[in-house]
């Protein structure tokens, strides 16, 4: 089974991956990459953020995300633009920047026109505000919101549809995948943007679970309660992490937890596709983050498919 090709027999627009530009030395990692069938579409897990495309004001860096725009091309894979507007991995000139209303207006618009222009009609979706409140609900107090307060979605995805009328525009956020505080003010959000004819699309979840601690009919339901505000949706960050070391219990829990979130996709028309935070325990994010975390992918560090990934397989082709 590939999961790209039972996505899509299902009415799915991708499975997909997260990469990034590091990993693609590894002819190992690479060989499993390269197969549409499995991965229909990547996002580059860090070489398109603004530290990565402009690290000083008005200098423009695209040769790594180039690489992995080139990639999606090269392998017929949609791409999804990851990000434009983000508290982290941002350069100092902005987050300590003292700047005007007016300034961090034209910054904010320079860098996303700049930007999704580049890529203009190589990405499916751009992930153009990225985690804009905290987890009890009120604004990240951020550069953005403590000089613009809430208004500075709607100048980035302005300033991006005009760069790419036809790429979709999402807000991407963790901690929305069950009813709670941090999902009322984003729905909340989508609610007032909508209603302002703000140019916005998707809503993406993150999807940065923890095994034992899933609940897909959750996660089904928050997923059509913002596919009901007009936007579709998808699960754009999906990995569930362990405490390890990794036993068959946590590995067969796994499964089903992956199985559980896969279905809750499935189960929503508006929900277009799925990517993993990457693929393989090898290249996985949560090991540095959470100490003594990990094995949050489908693959293992080996490239040999774990448990998880036959419950997302099941799941596709249920
Ligand atoms: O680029 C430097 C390099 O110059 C330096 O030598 C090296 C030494 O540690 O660090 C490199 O930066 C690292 C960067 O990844 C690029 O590899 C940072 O330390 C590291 O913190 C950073 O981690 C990324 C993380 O975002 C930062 O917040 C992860 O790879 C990336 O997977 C992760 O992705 C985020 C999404 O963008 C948003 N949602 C959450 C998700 C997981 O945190």
């Amino acid at each position: 089974a590939k999961l790209n090709t039972l996505a899509k027999a299902a009415s799915k627009l991708y499975f997909g991956t997260a990469t990034d530009n590091p990993e693609l030395t590894d002819t190992g990692y690479t060989a499993i990459l390269d197969d549409n069938t499995q991965f229909g579409q990547i996002t580059p897990a860090n070489s398109m953020k603004w530290d990565a495309i402009e690290p000083e004001q008005g200098v423009f860096t695209f040769t790594e995300g180039d690489q992995i725009a080139d990639l999606a091309m090269t392998n017929a894979m949609l791409l999804r633009g990851h990000n434009c507007v983000w508290y982290n991995q941002l350069p100092s000139w902005v987050s300590d920047g003292t700047f005007t209303v007016a300034q961090l207006t034209s910054v904010i618009q320079n860098h996303c026109s700049t930007l999704v222009g580049h890529y203009k009609g190589q990405v499916y979706a751009w992930d153009v505000v990225n985690e804009p409140f905290n987890d009890d609900g009120t604004w990240r107090t951020d550069v953005f919101f403590n000089t613009l307060g809430t208004s500075y979605p709607q100048i980035a995805l302005e300033a991006a549809s005009q760069a790419d009328p036809n790429a979709k525009l999402y807000i991407n956020e963790y901690n929305i995948e069950f009813a709670g505080p941090k999902a009322t003010a984003l729905l909340s959000l989508v609610e007032s943007l909508k209603s302002a004819g703000v140019p916005l699309d998707g809503v993406g979840f993150q999807c940065h679970f923890i095994v034992g601690e899933v609940s897909g009919s959750g996660l089904q339901t928050q997923l059509s309660t913002f596919a009901a505000q007009g936007v579709e949706v998808a699960l754009t960050e999906l990995d569930i992490r362990m405490t390890l070391p990794e036993t068959p219990a946590l590995l067969a829990q796994q499964k089903t937890d992956y199985n559980s979130v896969i279905t809750a996709c499935m189960s929503v028309e508006s929900c277009v596709g799925i990517t993993v935070w990457d693929w393989t325990d090898k290249y996985s994010w949560v090991p540095s983050t959470f100490s003594g975390q990990g094995a949050a992918c489908p693959w293992d560090e080996n490239f040999v498919k774990k448990p998880a990934f036959d419950g997302i397989a099941a799941a596709l082709s249920a």
